[in-house]
C-alpha cells in the first residue's frame, strides 16, 4: 500500500515525522514532562532522560555527549557556531561559499557588523567550491571557514575531508553546514577535520523546533541566549526533552537504515529511477552533479534538481511548475524552502542565487524544480511523476485529479 506520503517529494524542505518518533515522543511528554533543571524526582527524571538522549547521539554521530548542543534546528545551530565562536576571536576573515544557505548569510552579515570581512568562495557550473582559492585564502586575517556539505537546491555534496584538511593545516576553524547530510549517510564527527557541525531534526524525520550543533570539546563558544546556564552554559533556556528524544529517536531510524543497507541510502536508486524517467521529457536538464556519472562529485542520496523548459526551449517559472504539480496532487520544491516563499519578480520570476551563482543566467536561474525523496518511497509511487510535470508545463491550468 502507498503511504500517506507518496506524493510528498520535498523531503528537503522538511520530512514528515515518522510514526516511532511522534511515540518517542509522547512517551516523554507523559513521562518526563518537567524542568530537568529541578532537584525534584519530576526533574531528575528529565535530567536523566536528556543526558540519555545525548549520550545516545553522541554514539550515533561519533562524539562524546558534552559535544552535543542542542538547539531549535539548524538555523540556531549556525548562529550559534559561527557568532558564537567568533565572539571568542579578535575580528578576522570568514569564508564562505557562495552557495550557502541564507542562514549562513544572515549570520555571516551579523558578523561584517561586528569588524569581520566575509569572503564568499566562487563554485564552479557544479557547485563545487574552488579550492585553490580557498587555500590562498587560508592565511590571517582568515580564522574561521563556514561551508554548506550538501547544498539544499542543487544537492553537491562538497569533500569536505580535503577541505577540512586544508583548514587543519591553516589552523582555521572550520563549521559545517550538515542539514541535508545527517540522516543520509552515517557520521563519525570526531573523525572529521571539522570543528563544529550544525543539523536540524526535522530534516530526518524527527520534530520541528529541535537541532543540534556538534563541537569539538576545547572549542570557546559564547552562548547567543543567556539564562539559566543550560546546555553546560552555552545555551540558556529550559529544555525541550520530548523534542530532544524526537531526535534521538529519528537519528537511531535513520542510522538502523543506512547500516542495513552498507552505509548508503536506499532512496538512492529511486532517485535515480526518477532521474531517468524525467530525463525523457524534452526540455529537462539536470542541475549539480550528475549521480550516475561515476566520475561525478557526490549528491545528496536523495536529492534531484531539474532546469525546465518549454516547448519554444525558453525557460520556464519553477514555481509555476510546484504550483500547477500540487493541482495534481505532488509536493515539490523550486528552491531553497526558506528562500521559495520570497515575493517573485513583476515578470512572475525569481532567479535562485544559488544557481546564479552557478553561472547559469537569470532566465534559467529561475527555472528551477527539485524533488527530494524519503524513506516512506516506494518506486511506484513515482512512476506517475514524469506524466504530471508534462502536464504541469503545458499552457493552460492542469486538471485537478
Ligand atoms: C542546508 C540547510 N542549512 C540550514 C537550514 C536551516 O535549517 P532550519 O530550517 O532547521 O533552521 C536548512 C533548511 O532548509 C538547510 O537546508
Amino acid at each position: 500500500m502507498a503511504s500517506c506520503w507518496a506524493n510528498y517529494l520535498d523531503a528537503c524542505a522538511t520530512t514528515p515525522p515518522a510514526p516511532e518518533v511522534l511515540e518517542a515522543m509522547a512517551a516523554v511528554h507523559a513521562g518526563a514532562w518537567a524542568n530537568p533543571s529541578s532537584l525534584h524526582g519530576f526533574g531528575l527524571a528529565a535530567a536523566e532522560q536528556l543526558e540519555r538522549c545525548r549520550q545516545r547521539i553522541g554514539e550515533l554521530l561519533g562524539c562524546a555527549s558534552h559535544q552535543v548542543l542542542f538547539t531549535s534546528g539548524g538555523s540556531e545551530s549556525i548562529h550559534t557556531a559561527l557568532l558564537g565562536v567568533a565572539a571568542a576571536l579578535p575580528a578576522g576573515r570568514l569564508l564562505i561559499s557562495a552557495v550557502e544557505h541564507p542562514a549562513t548569510l544572515a549570520a555571516s552579515k551579523q558578523l561584517q557588523s561586528r569588524g569581520w570581512q566575509v569572503e564568499r568562495l566562487p563554485v564552479d557550473g557544479l557547485g563545487l567550491v574552488d579550492q585553490q582559492l580557498l587555500e590562498q585564502l587560508l592565511v590571517p586575517p582568515t580564522r574561521l571557514v563556514s561551508l554548506i556539505w550538501g547544498q539544499s537546491e542543487v544537492g553537491t555534496v562538497q569533500p569536505l575531508q580535503a577541505i577540512g584538511r586544508k583548514c587543519r593545516a591553516a589552523g582555521v576553524l572550520l563549521h559545517v553546514d550538515a542539514v541535508q547530510v545527517i540522516g543520509h549517510q552515517q557520521l563519525n564527527f570526531n573523525a572529521l577535520p571539522v570543528d563544529l557541525l550544525s543539523l536540524a531534526g526535522h530534516k530526518l524525520q524527527g520534530p520541528r523546533g529541535i537541532g543540534a550543533l556538534l563541537l569539538r570539546p576545547d572549542l570557546q563558544l559564547s552562548p547567543l541566549i543567556g539564562g539559566g546556564g543550560q546546555e553546560a552554559g552555552r545555551r540558556g533556556g529550559t529544555e525541550p526533552v520530548a523534542l530532544v528524544a524526537g531526535l534521538t529517536r529519528a537519528l537511531e531510524l535513520c542510522t538502523d537504515r543506512l547500516v542495513a543497507h552498507g552505509g548508503s541510502d536506499p532512496v538512492g536508486p529511486l532517485r535515480n529511477a526518477l532521474l531517468e524517467q524525467l530525463l525523457q521529457l524534452g526540455g529537462v536538464s539536470l542541475s549539480g552533479p550528475d549521480p550516475r556519472d561515476l566520475e561525478a562529485p557526490e549528491r545528496l542520496p536523495h536529492h534531484l534538481s531539474l532546469l525546465l523548459a518549454g516547448p519554444d526551449g525558453q525557460p520556464i517559472s519553477g514555481r509555476r511548475l510546484v504550483r500547477n504539480l500540487w493541482q495534481q496532487g505532488y509536493a515539490v520544491g523550486s528552491g531553497s524552502a526558506c528562500s521559495s516563499g520570497q515575493a517573485a519578480s513583476p515578470a512572475g520570476l525569481t532567479p535562485s542565487p544559488i544557481l546564479l551563482a552557478m553561472g547559469y543566467t537569470s532566465a534559467v536561474a529561475a527555472s528551477g524544480l527539485r524533488f527530494s525523496l524519503g524513506p516512506w518511497h516506494r518506486a511506484t509511487d513515482l512512476t506517475g511523476v514524469g506524466a504530471a510535470l508534462e502536464r504541469a508545463r503545458q499552457p493552460s491550468p492542469p486538471r485537478v485529479i
